[in-house]
Order: C-alpha cells, then sequence, then structure tokens
C-alpha cells in the first residue's frame, strides 16, 4: 500500500519531525477529562516512538501501541534501555512486551487487537488520507469497549494551502465519522503571525484537543 511505504521511508531516513522529544504537554494537561482510572486500558495507534507511551505508562497498568515501523518500535525500546520480550505473531506482526507497555508492530488495520477503555491518537488520524480516516475510525470504534472514551488532537487548517500529511481533520469532518458518540472540543490553540506555518503562507492552523465518548 502506498501510504506504508511512505511511513517506512520516513523512519528508514530519519524524516520524522513529528516526533517530540518530550511528552505532549497536551496530555497531562487533557488526559484528566477523560477521567481515566488506573485499571483502565489505553490504545495508543499510530504511536511512532513517543514519549507519550511512557507518560501513558506512569498512570496505567496496560498501555498497547501500534506501530507500523520496525524501526520506530526497535528504537523506542532501544532509547529507553528497554529490554522487551519479543514475540512473532504472523509473516506480518510482531508483538514488543514490557512491564506495562505492549507495542504491535505492523498495520494497524490487520493487527491482532482486543478492546481497549480508552485510545490516545496524537498525529495518527491526521497522518491518514481522507479515504483512509473512515476506515480508521471504524476500526477504533471496532475496538472501543462500552462507555470507552477517546482523547484525539489534531489540526485545524485550510487542506487547499498545504499537501497533507499532516492532513487537516475539521470539526465536520470529526463530528460526522463519529456521528454515533458524543463529540467536544476541550481546547484550540490558534497559531499567531510568528508561528512558522503562519508564516510559510497558511491563513490559519490550530492544534485541536477532542474528547469523543461513547
Ligand atoms: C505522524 S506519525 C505520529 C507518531 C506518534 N503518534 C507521535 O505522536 O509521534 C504517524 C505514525 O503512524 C505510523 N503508521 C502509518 N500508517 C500506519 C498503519 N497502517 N499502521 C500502523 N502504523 C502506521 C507511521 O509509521 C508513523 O510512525
Amino acid at each position: 500500500m502506498q501510504d506504508q511505504e511512505f511511513w517506512h521511508n520516513k523512519w528508514a531516513e530519519n524524516k520524522i519531525g513529528f516526533h517530540l522529544v518530550d511528552v505532549n504537554p497536551l496530555l497531562p494537561q487533557f488526559w484528566p477529562q477523560v477521567q481515566p482510572t488506573q485499571a483502565q486500558s489505553v490504545l495508543v495507534p499510530l504511536c511512532g516512538k513517543s514519549e507519550d507511551l511512557t507518560w501513558l505508562a506512569t498512570q496505567h497498568k496496560s498501555v498497547t501501541g501500534v506501530e507500523l515501523s520496525n524501526i520506530a518500535v526497535r528504537s523506542f525500546f532501544a532509547e529507553h534501555l528497554y529490554t522487551p520480550m519479543v514475540t512473532s505473531l504472523s509473516s506480518q506482526h510482531e508483538l514488543y512486551q514490557f512491564d506495562e507497555l505492549s507495542i504491535y508492530t505492523g498495520d494497524f488495520f490487520t493487527a491482532p487487537l482486543e478492546s481497549y477503555d480508552l485510545i490516545y491518537d496524537r498525529a495518527a488520524m491526521i497522518a491518514l488520507s481522507p479515504a483512509l480516516r473512515v476506515q480508521y475510525v471504524e476500526r477504533l470504534k471496532s475496538l472501543i469497549k462500552p462507555k470507552g472514551k477517546i482523547l484525539l488532537i489534531a489540526l485545524d487548517y485550510d487542506q487547499s494551502e498545504m499537501q497533507g500529511p499532516p492532513f487537516n481533520v475539521s470539526e465536520s469532518e470529526i463530528c460526522q465519522l463519529y456521528s454515533d458518540m458524543k463529540v467536544t472540543r476541550l481546547h484550540r490553540d490558534e497559531a499567531d503571525d510568528k508561528h512558522p506555518k503562519i508564516q510559510n503562507g497558511l491563513s490559519r492552523f490550530a492544534e485541536e484537543v477532542w474528547l469523543i465518548e461513547k
């Protein structure tokens, strides 16, 4: 699939501008609004080698990531000096486990996942093309437990002004794809004139945090 090759190439060439060296500050700021308990399981789709996995593992007994790239998953464990147990599940998926953390390598759409209480989506939905986003949301809905909640961090800009990824994911798209769930915008951080995206010609650019509840 073309999209998968795109991401494999990004990791192989270390072109990972989306990766943050620290925990995304929006996670500790807004995770309490999910009203999480330690016993609740968390899924982090398209997790990369995010530091957010480590933060979530300090809050929860079971955190599961899914990431296409072996390079990303191996780097995550190597950079933290963790030695995971690695299980080969099929020709396409492996499972890396270390304490509270489990990370599946391979395609999120076919990974042998269970169901989860909470989902954290940072730079996952916005990484996918519009057609894949429809399948992605269907997959998330099939993986979330009754009364489950999703914290989504998305971007809002005029798609005609810049090519994705990251893609614009508008309020109307979120409300339409999650029309059977309660959707609340918790936060909108509007870029000002000094922001590189505005200086590069975008007329607006905002990071938004959404709470999506069953
Ligand atoms: C924009 S990055 C975000 C990574 C991470 N969420 C973060 O905040 O740093 C998107 C990630 O999704 C992964 N990815 C793309 N398509 C995927 C798929 N079908 N299954 C699993 N991972 C995928 C890419 O390899 C990439 O690491």
